[in-house]
């Protein structure tokens, strides 16, 4: 009880002239002998605010009359030379006060060559978002995203604005025993076709393609599908036992070709009654069985 000593345990209620009243000293000493709480009648620690926060460092506990100051978060401004500050009242609650700051703006971006940019939250203040997309046909070259963040004492985008590409294509694969159109270019359009062919063959059999003879380019440097090959297909004689061809006659079964079956008198046929010579020169499905009997 070093009372009048200086240390302040409990709010004056004048704040104006706390050691100056013999009031004062009445509401201390029925004070401690209720030994009330020594946050009795003070504020907690400040409110917090989405666009200003406190100067200096916040205490636990204000005394009533105490003011503090806040200022404008980063990417915040306020346009009023206008002080932004608050007050603990005597009921030991805050006055109120509205966010005071506005959000700082980003300065214009251009529309992209061959693209465009979308501000998703309608705006480009603090905290909002440009996205970039190219049109068809074109590549994006850098971020697609750019933040509007804040950069020493202001705001700025996150990064430079992206750039829309023309899609090209450097011609597609050689294969080996085939060519394809405009081979003399060096450079195809996004969406450009080359269309394979297999050459003749020094050979007696022909070379068949195989895959896709149509590819087109379709991002960069990227063709699709695949290119197809060109080689020497040759399924042997689909011999049938107690059966025989019904279409599909030839000397040379090539890729693709196709015969039907049908099997003897007295016999049925087990299997697919037709088959296709494939890609890797055996016949799809397997050439089928003439079996004795009825069905
Ligand atoms: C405190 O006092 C102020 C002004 O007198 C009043 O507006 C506010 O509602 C009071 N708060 C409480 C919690 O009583
Ligand atoms: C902006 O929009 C994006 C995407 O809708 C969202 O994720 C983000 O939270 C928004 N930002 C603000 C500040 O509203
Ligand atoms: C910009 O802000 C976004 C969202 O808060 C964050 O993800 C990104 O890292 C920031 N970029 C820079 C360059 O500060």
């Amino acid at each position: 009880m070093t009372a009048f000593g200086g240390t302040r345990t409990t709010p004056p209620r004048r704040p104006e002239s706390p050691f100056s009243s013999w009031s004062f000293v009445g509401v201390l000493l029925v004070a401690l002998v209720l030994q009330l709480p020594t946050s009795f009648g003070r504020c907690g620690e400040p409110p917090l605010y989405q666009s200003m926060q406190l100067k200096g460092t916040p205490k636990s506990s204000y005394l009533p009359g105490e003011k503090i100051f806040y200022e404008c978060k980063p990417g915040y401004y306020y346009s009023f030379n206008y002080v932004l500050k608050t007050f603990c009242e005597k009921n030991s609650t805050w006055f109120p006060v509205d966010e005071a700051c506005y959000k700082k703006t980003c300065p214009q971006l251009g529309e992209p060559l061959n693209g465009e940019v979308v501000y998703v939250n309608g705006t480009t203040t603090f905290g909002s978002q440009a996205h970039y997309v190219c049109n068809e046909g074109y590549n994006l070259i850098g971020v697609d995203i750019l933040y509007c963040n804040v950069s020493g004492n202001n705001v700025e985008w996150s990064d430079s604005p992206p750039q829309c590409e023309k899609i090209l294509c450097q011609p597609p694969p050689q294969i080996a025993n085939g060519e394809f159109t405009n081979s003399h270019k060096d450079t195809f359009e996004y969406n450009e076709e080359v269309t394979y062919r297999c050459k003749p063959s020094d050979g007696p059999d022909e070379y068949s393609l195989v895959g896709e003879s149509k590819l087109v380019c379709s991002g960069r440097n990227q063709w699709s599908p695949d290119p197809p090959e060109c080689k020497v297909v040759k399924c042997e004689y689909p011999a049938l036992e107690n059966g025989r061809l019904a279409s599909g006659f030839g000397k040379k079964f090539q890729y693709k070709s196709e015969v039907t079956f049908e099997c003897l008198e007295g016999f049925y046929l087990e299997g697919s009654s037709t088959i296709v010579c494939g890609a890797d020169s055996t016949w799809e499905p397997k050439i089928p069985k003439c079996i004795k009997g009825f069905y």
